[in-house]
């Protein structure tokens, strides 16, 4: 790999604010509730990039939910740019590991999906697919059949959808685990250029730390059961990114840091199953 830089300057940021404040969440089990988010609390800058890490269930999927207004908390508020949460906006796009792709439509007609649900006339939706088609390097298979493409392809494809809508958040749930790792490591390279030209304010989920702190502003620790924030690191590397700067010391410093917190976090979960006698479910 060269060590061009990933991007070109930074457009404009276009990104919301977003704030947690005092979240509680449970579910129902049967006859009982199952505390999920407890005193949750996050401010996100606008147009920051924040990555959320953490154990399986710890509530990550949940509290994403909620900034999309997919689900309601039972406590607290979620707020964007200042206005609680209370339904899903055309500002908030969701990217998901699984590309959900619709099979019976072509490539370009899978990207105009998003605008097609906004009311988008046809002529712009158009425009509008083909430019970002043309940005994730798949103009070529506009009329392509997406069962045709690589998986790669295909979460290209997916990206496109969610940023041609301009969202001035957007959510990302594991949204490269799927990939292979030479394919993941060229999406998350792609998808942090294609980020920098409107700078939306991002959530990222992933069970990758590495990838956590190539990508973000801040990484947020969370552990579980009950769900809540155990570290909040500010990723202190120069922007724009590259996949070079995995091997400099500040990277390896940051990782080592972010290792050892979830670490101690995985011992005091442990060390608490023993004490309720393994019976934690
Ligand atoms: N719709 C639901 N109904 C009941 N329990 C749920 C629901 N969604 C999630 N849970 C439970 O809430 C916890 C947190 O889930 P989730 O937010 O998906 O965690 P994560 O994304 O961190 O793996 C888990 O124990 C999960 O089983
Ligand atoms: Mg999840």
């Amino acid at each position: 790999m060269t060590a061009t830089p990933l991007l070109n300057a930074p457009g404009e940021a276009r990104g919301l604010a977003i704030d947690f404040e005092h979240v509680n969440h449970s579910f129902i089990h049967g006859d009982r509730a199952v505390r999920v988010l407890d005193d949750f609390n996050l401010n996100i800058e606008p147009s920051q990039f924040v990555s959320i890490v953490g154990p399986s269930g710890c509530g990550k999927t949940t509290a994403l939910s909620m900034t999309g207004g997919l689900l309601r908390a039972r406590e607290g508020s979620v707020r964007l740019d200042g206005r609680e949460v209370t339904s899903t906006s055309a500002d908030v796009a969701f990217l998901f590991a699984r590309d959900a792709l619709m099979p019976w439509r072509r490539v370009r007609s899978n990207v105009e999906l998003g605008l097609e649900v906004r009311g988008v006339p046809k002529a712009e939706r158009r425009e509008r697919a083909t430019a970002w088609l043309r940005r994730v390097r798949l103009h070529e298979f506009a009329e392509s059949d997406v069962l045709h493409l690589s998986q790669g392809m295909r979460q290209r494809v997916a990206i496109a959808r969610t940023l041609a809508q301009s969202p001035r958040v957007v959510l990302m749930d594991e949204p490269f685990a799927a990939l292979d790792a030479q394919t993941r490591a060229l999406q998350q390279e792609e998808f942090i250029r294609l980020w920098e030209a409107e700078r939306p304010t991002v959530i990222f989920v992933t069970h990758d730390l590495e990838e956590a702190i190539l990508l973000s502003d801040r990484v947020i620790l969370m552990a579980s059961r009950p769900g809540r924030i155990v570290a909040d690191m500010t990723i202190d590397l120069e922007r724009p990114r590259t996949q070079e700067m995995r091997s400099s010391e500040r990277f390896r410093e940051l990782v080592v840091s972010l290792y050892d917190q979830l670490r101690h976090e995985v011992d005091v979960a442990e060390a608490r199953r023993q004490e309720s006698g393994g019976d934690d479910d």
